[in-house]
Formats: structure tokens, sequence, C-alpha cells
């Protein structure tokens, strides 16, 4: 299968929002990741579900929306409402990850649960019913342009293998997210990630289509046929 490539806003001119979009489609990439982040469960804060409302009008890739925010249940609605296609929430974030889950699903998007890098595999063990992917952090969520850290590889097989056996054979989409580039791309691949987040490592170049091509080719590297 195919890795598709996530660009992350979050590394883009925050004034030239309509620009990064254009350029990520142009340039090929499968789906739009939008860093949602509240000052709280993360110490920066950068954009809502108005301005997700706005992105959605721009484009036509899909919205994949990682939520950092406390308590996701409390403001779930307001982003799907806003037409977010895939949606994302900490598990650490959370005392109710199977009602959030059902939420998202419920309204037709794609439901998902983020793991900051220190949360083990196993807090997914009474979820694999309820999720569509699993988000795996690569780095400490919070801030683009952080170092990678080196044994999200090994968790990403974990997520694979886990998902496998839960789920009778059925595989689930795993995506990696922070200081993901072309020097990772074929590792992650190998251990099954499915989608590859970006930002520094695509909107940190001029040239965004090929960043989007490079990391591809480089994933691609490590997908077995
Ligand atoms: C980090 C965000 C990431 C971030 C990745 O908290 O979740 O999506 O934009 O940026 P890079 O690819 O620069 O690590
Ligand atoms: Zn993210």
């Amino acid at each position: 299968m195919n890795v598709r490539i996530a660009p992350s806003l979050l590394s883009a001119d925050f004034a030239r929002l309509a620009e990064a979009l254009a350029r990520a489609q142009e340039g090929g990439a499968d789906l739009i990741h939008i860093d949602v982040m509240d000052g709280h469960f993360v110490p920066n804060l950068t954009i809502g579900a108005p301005v997700v409302a706005a992105l959605k009008r721009a484009t036509r890739l899909p919205l994949d929306v990682h939520l950092m925010i406390e308590r996701p249940e409390d403001s779930l609605s307001r982003y799907l409402e806003a037409g977010a296609d895939w949606v994302s929430v900490h598990v650490e974030a959370t005392r109710h990850l199977q009602r959030c889950l059902d939420a998202i699903r419920r309204a037709g998007a794609q439901a998902g649960a983020a793991l900051n890098p220190a949360t083990p595999t196993g807090a997914l063990a009474d979820s694999w019913n309820d999720l569509d992917f699993v988000l795996v952090m690569s780095v400490n969520p919070g801030w683009g342009g952080q170092a990678f850290l080196p044994h999200s590889v090994e968790k990403v097989r974990r997520v694979a293998q886990e998902a496998l056996e839960a789920r009778h054979g059925a595989a689930i989409t795993i995506e990696v997210d922070g200081g993901v580039d072309a020097d990772n791309a074929a590792d992650l691949a190998a251990a099954g990630a499915g989608v590859l987040v970006a930002g520094t490592a695509i909107y940190g170049k001029d040239d965004v289509k090929g960043a989007i091509a490079t990391l591809r080719a480089a994933a691609r590297g490590g997908v077995r046929a």
C-alpha cells in the first residue's frame, strides 16, 4: 500500500494559509494535517474550529485534524461541523476516549487516537474496534521542528502488530507525526506507517512539490512489494 503524505500547516506561514494549501495540493499531498493546540494540553496556542472551517472551503484535500487539547469531548463537535475528515484525540487528554471516537465516527469522519512518546501502546487495548487510525507521536507535541525520537520506529511496529492480533488480521492505519523526513521515512514505512506527517521537511523547503516527492520516494523505499 502506498504511504500517504500529510503536510503539516504548523510549519507554513500562518498569514498565507491559502497559499500553503494550494502548494500542498499542487504538490500531490494526500491529506492536510492541522495542529489544534489549546495552550493547556501543550503550551502553544494555534488555531480553532473557525479556521478549520475556512480551510475546508479553500481546498479539496481531506483535512486531518490533530487535537492537542484537554477534554476534546467538550469541543469535538465544532471541529466535526467545521468539516474535519480525520480527527485524532490524545488518549492522555480525555477520560472518555470511547465517547470521542464514537462521536467522530457518527459524524462520518475517521476516528484516531494519538499517543505521546511516553504513552504505551497498551493504552489502546480496549479501543481497537473503535479506531480507524492511530497517530504515533515521534516528538513530544507542541512545536514543529523537533528532532525525531528513534524509538518511534519500534513503536509503530508494535502498534501494527497489536492491531493485527486484536482485530483478527485487519490492519490499522498508522500515522506518524514529528521530525519525519527523508532519513526516517523508509524505516517508518517498513515498520507499518501508512501516513507520514511532515511540517519542516515540507514547508521548510522552498520547493514544496519537490519535498513531497522526495518524502514519497523515500517512503516507497521502505514499503515491501
Ligand atoms: C507537533 C505537531 C506536528 C508538527 C510536525 O506537535 O503535532 O504536526 O507540525 O512538525 P515537524 O514535521 O516539523 O516535526
Ligand atoms: Zn500534528
